[in-house]
């Protein structure tokens, strides 16, 4: 099964992704993640996009299709993938189309979560992610049991990205409605969109009950 999960910053991606790669036996492909890691490891580069992550503006497609393009032909993804956070714009969606019609595949399902901006913009300024595991927490809806400290794998000091101030945010969410959101009209039907203000577990369901029936029919 390939999905994409699509929606604007703080919808739930991540959050979702990492449920659904255990369930569905694919790996998540989040090239913010990817980027992050390149960013943390200062390789060239990390060095190149770090600025323009900071500021919440978007990195050029031809870096993002080339790791995408890359990713996809390790082992781990032959019987499908998640994408998080890619594509992101009309070019990175045709480019994806390209790449996959070449091997005679195509994306099977793009899964929209829903959130309103106000939403967001909250989730983003209170969100907390472990920089050893990368599991996601809101310091308020979804807080660790242990304040600081990682309840996946007890690592201490959980990190605050430096994309999620207010002001990246709001730059996030003008590249969202202006570059991103018209990718919808490249997926016609098999766009299928969830309600992303319910509780984690309530839109893990909605998702689960779009892909369940794919993936049993990939299987
Ligand atoms: P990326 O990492 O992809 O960021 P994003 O799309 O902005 O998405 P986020 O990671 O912010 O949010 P999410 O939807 O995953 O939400 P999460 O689950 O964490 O990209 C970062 C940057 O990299 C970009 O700005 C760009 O610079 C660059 N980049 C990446 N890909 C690119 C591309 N293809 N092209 C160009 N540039 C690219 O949840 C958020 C918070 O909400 C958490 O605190 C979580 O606990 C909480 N939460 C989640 N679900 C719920 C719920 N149902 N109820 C209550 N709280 C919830």
């Amino acid at each position: 099964m390939r999905a994409i999960l699509f929606g604007p910053p703080g919808a739930g991606k991540g959050t979702q992704a990492k449920r659904l790669v255990d369930l569905y036996g694919i790996p998540q492909l989040s090239t913010g993640d990817m980027l992050r890691e390149h960013v943390k490891n200062q390789s060239p580069l990390g060095l190149k996009v770090d600025a323009v992550m900071k500021s919440g503006g978007l990195v050029s497609d031809d870096i993002v299709i080339q790791m995408i393009e890359e990713r996809t032909q390790r082992t781990d993804c032959k019987n499908g993938f998640l994408l998080d956070g890619f594509p992101r714009t009309i070019t990175q969606g045709q480019a994806l189309n390209a790449m996959l019609a070449a091997k005679g595949q195509q994306i099977d399902v793009v899964v929209g979560i829903d959130c309103p901006d106000d939403v967001v913009r909250d989730r983003a300024v209170f969100r907390r992610s472990c920089p050893q595991c990368g599991a996601i927490y809101h310091l308020q809806s979804l807080p660790p049991q242990v304040s600081d400290t990682c309840d996946r794998c007890g690592k201490i000091g959980l990190i605050h990205r430096p994309d999620d101030t207010l002001e990246a945010v709001n730059k996030r969410l003008n590249k969202f409605h202006g570059e991103t959101a018209p990718l919808t009209s490249l997926y016609g039907a098999i766009l299928k969109r969830v309600d992303g203000t319910k509780s984690p577990d309530d839109v893990t369901a909605s998702i689960r009950s779009i892909l369940d029936p794919l993936a049993a029919s990939s299987s």
